[in-house]
């Protein structure tokens, strides 16, 4: 189940709740050429979407910046899931909030290949959040508005 029927599905269970959103950065252990890279977010979708799981994941030359909406217990069950697999490590949380609505509901997970220059510039868009794992009290640019222009259209 993806792209309209994944974003109907969405729709339907969010008008209710409160959703959660998580974003963090990683660096592969690996070699990830973009073929793993695709193979790796082909599999990510079918568990995504059958948990309601949205969001996008970028990659550039060894380093991951996903992010990461759904219902709260399902994010945080993934994210464990995704902190134990030793395929990356440096696994940094930037940004965590509970949210109205998704800001990628259209996909089970997107991926995005971007060159080393857009990555690091999306991190400085997003930087770590302060060592006590709090949200600055600023608000803060739409994670939709930061990202989307950097979004290619590689599902
Ligand atoms: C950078 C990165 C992002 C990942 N994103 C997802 C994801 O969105 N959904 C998912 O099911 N698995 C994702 N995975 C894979 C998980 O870490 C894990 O391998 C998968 O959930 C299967 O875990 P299990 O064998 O413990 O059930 C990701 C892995 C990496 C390295």
């Amino acid at each position: 189940m993806l792209g309209g029927d994944c974003e109907k599905m969405a729709r339907r269970q969010d008008s209710t709740r409160m959703l959660y959103s998580l974003v963090y950065t990683s660096q592969a252990t690996t070699r990830f050429g973009a073929a793993d890279v695709q193979g790796l977010v082909e599999r990510a979708r079918v568990y995504n979407a059958s948990h309601h799981l949205t969001g996008v994941l970028f990659y550039s030359e060894g380093q991951f910046l996903q992010v990461l909406e759904g219902e709260q217990t399902a994010v945080k069950a993934l994210f464990a899931k995704i902190q134990r697999d030793p395929r990356h490590h440096q696994v940094q949380v930037r940004r965590e909030e509970m949210v109205r609505r998704r800001e990628f509901p259209y996909w089970g997970m997107g991926l995005s290949l971007v060159p080393v220059g857009v990555f690091t510039r999306l991190e400085q868009f997003i930087p770590p959040l302060p060592g006590d794992g709090m949200a600055r009290e600023a608000p803060r640019p739409s994670l939709r508005g930061l990202l989307q222009p950097f979004v290619r259209q590689q599902r």
